[in-house]
C-alpha cells in the first residue's frame, strides 16, 4: 500500500507540470511588449520629439483634468534644469498673467506653483515654490513613438 501511494505521488510530481505546459504553452513572441522572441535583443524603433521652437507649437490636450500639461515645444537647448540655471522660468514665470493664455505666448505657471502646499496651503505668492523648480520632473515633451499597447483611456467615461 505504502508503495502504491509513493508511486502515485511520484507520478503526479512528473505529470502535473507537463499537463500545465502542454495545455497553455505561451509563445516566446507573446511574452513581452516588443512582440519579438524573448531570446532576441530587438533595437527599438527610432522616435523623435517636436523640433518646434517655443512660440511656433500648439498646446496639447490634457490627458485628464489636473494632469501636468505636456511640453509641446522642443526643449533640447533648455536642458538640463540645474540649481544655477532654469531656462523654463525665463519664459513661464509670469505671476501677473496667471490663468490667462495668449496664443504664441508662454502659458504662465498656475497659482499652485506659487503656493507652498505644506506650510501655507492657502497663500498664493509671487515666488515660485522650490518643490516646483525642476519642471521636467512633471512636465515632459511628447515624442512620436508608437504606443506599446493601445490606450483607450477616456476621462469622460
Ligand atoms: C523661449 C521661451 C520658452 C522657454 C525657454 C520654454 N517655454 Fe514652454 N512654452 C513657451 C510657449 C510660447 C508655449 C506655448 C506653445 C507654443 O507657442 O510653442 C509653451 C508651452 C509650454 C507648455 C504647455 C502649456 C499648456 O498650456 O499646455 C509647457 C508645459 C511648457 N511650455 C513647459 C516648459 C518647460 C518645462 C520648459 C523648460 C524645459 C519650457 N517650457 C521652456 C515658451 C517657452
Ligand atoms: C510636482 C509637479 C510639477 C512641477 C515640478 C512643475 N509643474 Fe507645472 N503643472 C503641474 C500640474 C499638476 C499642472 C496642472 C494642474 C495645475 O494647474 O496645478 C501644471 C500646470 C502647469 C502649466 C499650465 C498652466 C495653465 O494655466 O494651464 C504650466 C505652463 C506649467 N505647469 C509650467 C511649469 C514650469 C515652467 C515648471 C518649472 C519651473 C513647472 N511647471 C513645474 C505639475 C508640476
Amino acid at each position: 500500500m505504502k508503495n502504491t501511494i509513493s508511486v502515485f505521488i511520484v507520478t503526479l510530481f512528473f505529470t502535473l507540470p507537463g499537463m500545465a505546459l502542454s495545455g497553455n504553452a505561451v509563445n516566446d513572441k507573446d511574452m513581452g511588449l516588443s512582440k519579438t522572441s524573448v531570446f532576441d535583443t530587438p533595437t527599438p524603433e527610432p522616435f523623435k520629439y517636436s523640433d518646434k521652437f517655443p512660440g511656433t507649437s500648439q498646446v496639447l490636450p490634457r490627458a485628464y483634468p489636473d494632469a501636468p500639461p505636456q511640453i509641446p515645444h522642443n526643449i533640447d537647448s533648455f536642458k538640463p534644469v540645474t540649481a544655477k540655471s532654469n531656462m523654463c522660468i525665463g519664459c513661464h514665470n509670469n505671476p501677473s498673467m496667471r490663468g490667462k493664455t495668449v496664443k504664441g505666448m508662454a502659458t504662465p505657471m498656475p497659482e499652485s506653483h506659487y503656493t507652498d502646499r505644506r506650510h501655507a496651503p492657502d497663500k498664493v505668492t509671487d515666488q515660485l515654490i522650490g518643490a516646483r523648480y525642476v519642471c521636467t520632473q512633471c512636465h515632459v515633451p511628447q515624442s512620436d513613438a508608437k504606443e506599446l499597447v493601445d490606450n483607450t483611456f477616456d476621462d469622460k467615461k
